[in-house]
């Protein structure tokens, strides 16, 4: 995979992928948004990767937002579909069946917040800075910030980084469940990122992708159809080799050795 604005890693079953654009702080453009949703196609169809890590370049910045260069001389139908790019490559992130952590080491502003918010897990460093400013520049959120914002620290407290456009640092954003954990400096953040990302990937995959399927699908259903999803994988899954090696495992108190099969 070539990418012009973009870093694409492999690392065993941990790919890493990393927005390439420190001068503008890593701002998303029409291209880059286009790689990602490449990038992350190609994923979906790649079994040798088990999780995903998803930073951005340079000590300053994940990401600063939509690229306010590009933007500016939109037309509204041009915009639109601006918007409605990024929104389907963050919907192949959010919809990815291996879980995707974000590593958020600097700011993750507008559209960085956005991208920031379609990852599975989000981790940040000290120095990590959110916020949604898009209305100092006259414009709502195109990516999805008014949709996943409140679906993760609820409607009042996404209303009021929405509206006063307010940036807040990594502690708030622990206190307010935007972020998972924080890390004392970019290093220890990517450190405990790839952490992770190998934990998980430990995991019996099939069991980590249903579970993020049922989770994804039951947030968009009622809790009862939900709950009737679950059951359904809960039971496929036991067709499954990786299901009897880990309960075989267990009673056999060993690790368990899973093949995704
Ligand atoms: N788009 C384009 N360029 C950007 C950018 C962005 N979102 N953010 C930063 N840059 C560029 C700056 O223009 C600057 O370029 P030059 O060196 O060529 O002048 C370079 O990155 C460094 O930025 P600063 O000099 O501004 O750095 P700073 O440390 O003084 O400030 C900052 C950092 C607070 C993040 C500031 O850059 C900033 O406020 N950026 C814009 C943040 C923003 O408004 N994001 C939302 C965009 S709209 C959006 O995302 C819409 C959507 O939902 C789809």
């Amino acid at each position: 995979m070539a990418f012009e604005n973009i870093l694409f890693e492999k690392d065993g079953s941990i790919a890493t992928v990393t927005i390439n654009r420190p001068k503008a702080l890593n701002a998303l453009n029409a291209d880059t948004l286009k790689e990602l949703d490449q990038v992350f196609t190609e994923l979906a169809a790649d079994d040798t990767v088990s999780a995903v890590i998803l930073t951005g370049a340079g000590e300053k910045a994940f990401v600063a937002g939509a690229d306010i260069s590009f933007m500016k001389d939109l037309t509204a139908v041009e915009a639109r579909a601006f918007a409605q790019l990024g929104q389907a490559a963050f919907n192949k992130i959010e919809n990815l069946p291996q879980p995707v952590i974000a590593a958020i080491n600097g700011f993750a502003l507008g559209g960085g917040c956005e991208l920031a918010s379609a990852c599975d897990i989000r981790l940040a460093s000290e120095s990590a800075k959110f916020g949604q400013p898009e209305v100092n520049l006259g414009v709502p959120p195109g990516f999805a910030g008014t949709q996943r914002l409140p679906r993760l620290v609820g409607k009042g407290r996404a209303k009021e980084l929405l509206y006063t456009g307010d940036m807040i640092d990594a502690a708030e954003a622990y206190r307010i469940g935007l972020v998972n954990k924080v890390f004392a400096t970019a290093e220890e953040l990517q450190e405990a990122a790839k952490k992770m990302a190998k934990k998980i990937a430990g995991k019996g995959q099939i069991a980590v992708r249903v579970t993020k399927s049922a989770v994804n699908q039951g947030m968009e259903m009622d809790s009862a159809r939900g709950m009737a999803y679950e059951a359904e994988v809960f039971g496929l899954v036991f067709s499954t080799e990786d299901q009897k090696e880990g309960m075989a495992a267990f009673l056999e108190k060993r690790k368990a050795e899973f093949k995704g099969k």
